[in-house]
């Protein structure tokens, strides 16, 4: 279904103080569809008593017209242990709104789609999780929170791209079991002592990349600084002049030598930032995830008129995949 509000001048006074933030990526005539939808949205935001948490991946008319807070999957999920909301509007991917709800049992979690899911959370199941603690008695178990609530009910701990060294090495043991993303776990293990026994879950966007794109960039733009998200494989990090996670990424622009960056990771990325360092060039090898894309304006509004859809997690899911989450939490970024 596609919105039709109107522009007018009231939208206009509520949203050109946004349009300022996204203007060297979103044309005009686009902005004045989108306007009337954020007004909107930000208007019954305010009366049904909901935050919106939009992951980085967003694009820029949701990001900086309509999330609350926006972040990385572990400051989303703190933010989402934090809220008194009544509502909170998840945009981003499936098993983000999952974990905003295994903190939240007595609170309303939404998605806009719920279609938005994950290549790494499809690349296992809760059945390979129970097999693989058979074949490794006592191996403490790390899952990627880019999992479904049914696989963090079967682990240890949780951890993100931003903590997932300091997870591993707060078991305490010389082996861990890393689920379900082989890269990142391959590039915690270039930086610990931990043996780490992988899975072989990959990202669709991230493992695309290679280290001959990386270089053909180097060549042809000298002092190309390179920032890479660590769901890409360990060669193309290698080639990488910095590592993170989503925020990480964004954080470590400040630090930027050169004034062109190319971000190895999701599109919107490059553009979400741009407003705030406008000195930078963003190089775009784009890769887009089409989970994140399912998330728009039109089914934002839609969510929050209609209250839908609600995320649910059985309780003994929940309980279990909550110990997980939370001793996750403990450890922090590390
Ligand atoms: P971050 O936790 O780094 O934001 O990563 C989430 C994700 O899905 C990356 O592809
Ligand atoms: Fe999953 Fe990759 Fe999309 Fe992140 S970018 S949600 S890891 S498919």
């Amino acid at each position: 279904m596609l919105e039709t509000l109107e522009y007018t001048d009231a939208v206009a006074e509520a949203t050109d103080p946004i349009y300022e933030k996204v203007r060297r990526s979103v044309p005009r005539f686009e902005w004045e569809i989108a306007a009337p939808l954020i007004a909107e949205i930000n208007r019954l935001k305010r009366v049904r008593n909901a935050i919106i948490l939009g992951h980085n991946y967003m694009v820029p008319e949701i990001f900086h017209g309509i999330a609350d807070f926006k972040g990385d999957s572990l400051a989303l999920a703190r933010e989402a242990r934090d809220t008194d909301a009544d509502i909170i509007v998840f945009c981003g991917v499936h098993f983000m709104a999952e974990t905003a709800k295994i903190l939240n049992p007595d609170r309303t979690v939404l998605i806009p789609d719920l279609e938005a899911g994950c290549s790494l959370s499809e690349s296992i199941t809760a059945e390979d999780v129970r097999l693989l603690r058979q074949r490794y008695p006592g191996v403490p178990i790390v899952t990627y929170v880019n999992t479904p609530a049914a696989i963090k009910a079967e682990s240890d701990i949780c951890c993100t791209s931003a903590n997932a060294r300091a997870v591993v090495e707060s078991l305490g043991s010389d082996t861990v079991i890393f689920l379900p993303d082989e890269y990142l776990a391959k590039n915690v293990a270039k930086e610990t002592d931990v043996r780490v026994i992988a899975w072989h879950g990959r990202c669709i966007v991230h493992e695309r990349f290679t280290v001959e794109e990386i270089q053909a960039y180097r060549d042809q733009y000298p002092g190309i600084e390179v920032i890479a998200h660590p769901e890409c494989s360990p060669e193309v990090c290698a080639e990488a002049d910095f590592v993170g996670s989503t925020s990480g990424m964004i954080g470590y622009l400040a630090a930027a030598r050169g004034n062109r960056v190319i971000m190895v990771t999701e599109c919107s990325m490059s553009d979400n930032v741009q407003e705030a360092h406008p000195e930078l060039d963003f190089i775009k090898p784009c890769a887009i995830c089409p989970h994140m894309k399912r998330i728009s304006l039109e089914k934002t509004l839609a969510s929050l008129r209609e209250l839908r859809y609600e995320v649910e997690v059985p309780e003994g899911v929940r309980l279990r995949a909550l110990r997980a989450v939370e001793r996750m939490l403990e450890v922090g970024r590390g």
